[in-house]
């Protein structure tokens, strides 16, 4: 051979082996180190991978409002989008997988093959255990009273918390969540659905022993009716009614729900064997 067709060859097998760049999006009240364990595993595993690993709101910033860091974090991630026309692939963990998916909703000039939602409230929360260090004494009976205001409104939580006895107020004080969910409908929610459509898969990672995500299946879309009983995402109307597209992600393939037992909420990210096990698997 040539030295042109050897370089030529490389070229091709390099371009042909290589794994899309995944940007990791931390959780709440940390940052990106946090994310790390996540990181390395994934470039020990899948070699030359490039990772871009989320350093916005960190720590005590992760609690401003959600749709402040979805458009603060879009614009850097819809910038490494456009230098990656092959598409990219992200991963949130647990807060970070609601700001992802709003940022994957909102930007349609972000081209995202695969999303990751690694323990998120899709769906909402109803449980303030993990919330003492910084609303002491809060707890989730009364916590819709400083929710669903306007000063409550000011912090990430408040944005997604989803009180089951106060649906009246969560849809007249929520900013964000009944938003994003088509739930109220806005000149945005054409766009909510089209953007997520455009995902080659979906994949929602969970389980029943998570203690922090409350119900737990709000990790893929199932929560609390008027009570606490809760109702699976096959039958809530956001998925009945296809109002951001989860149904028909789900009917070409492209919904992908991972349950997995045994799980603290504080150890997803940490666990070698999650990254392995549940996210190596869908990173091409
Ligand atoms: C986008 O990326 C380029 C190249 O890395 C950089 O120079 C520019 O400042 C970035 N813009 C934003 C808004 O982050
Ligand atoms: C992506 O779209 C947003 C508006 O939705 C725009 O502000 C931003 O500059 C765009 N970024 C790139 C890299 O095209
Ligand atoms: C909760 O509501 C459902 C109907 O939405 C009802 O069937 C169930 O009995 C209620 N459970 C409790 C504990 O009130
Ligand atoms: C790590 O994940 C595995 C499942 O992949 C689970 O069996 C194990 O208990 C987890 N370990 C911790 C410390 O959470």
């Amino acid at each position: 051979m040539t030295l042109k067709l050897i370089i030529l060859f490389n070229l091709f097998i390099n371009v042909s082996l290589s794994y899309k760049p995944v940007i990791l999006v931390h959780g709440i009240m940390t940052g990106s180190g946090s994310m790390e364990i996540i990181k390395y595993r994934i470039q020990e595993k899948h070699p030359g991978t490039i990772i871009y690993n989320v350093n916005r709101f960190e720590r005590w910033s992760s609690l401003e409002t959600m749709w402040h860091q979805v458009l603060e974090i879009g614009q850097d991630i819809a910038n490494i989008s456009s230098q990656h026309p092959e598409g990219i692939n992200v991963i949130g963990y647990s807060q970070g997988g609601l700001v992802a998916r709003g940022i994957i909703q909102t930007f349609s000039n972000i081209s995202v093959d695969t999303f990751i939602s690694l323990s998120s409230p899709q769906a909402g929360q109803y449980g303030a255990g993990f919330l003492h260090v910084v609303f002491p004494g809060l707890v989730k009976e009364t916590a819709y009273e400083l929710f669903y205001s306007r000063v409550g409104q000011h912090t990430s939580v408040g944005n997604y918390w989803k009180d089951p006895y106060h649906q009246k107020l969560y849809e007249t004080y929520s900013v964000f969540l009944p938003y994003l969910n088509n739930h109220i409908m806005s000149d945005k929610s054409a766009d909510f659905k089209a953007n997520i459509l455009k995902l080659k898969r979906l994949v929602l990672i969970g389980g029943p022993d998570d203690q922090v995500i409350t119900p737990w299946q709000s990790r893929y879309f199932g929560y609390y009716s008027v009570n606490e009983t809760v109702v699976e995402m096959k039958s809530q109307d956001i998925y009945l009614e296809d109002t951001i597209g989860l149904r028909t992600l789900d009917e070409s393939g492209r919904l992908h729900i991972v349950t997995v037992p045994g799980v603290n909420h504080f150890d997803w990210h940490m666990n070698v064997s999650i990254v392995d096990d549940c996210l190596l698997p869908y990173l091409d």
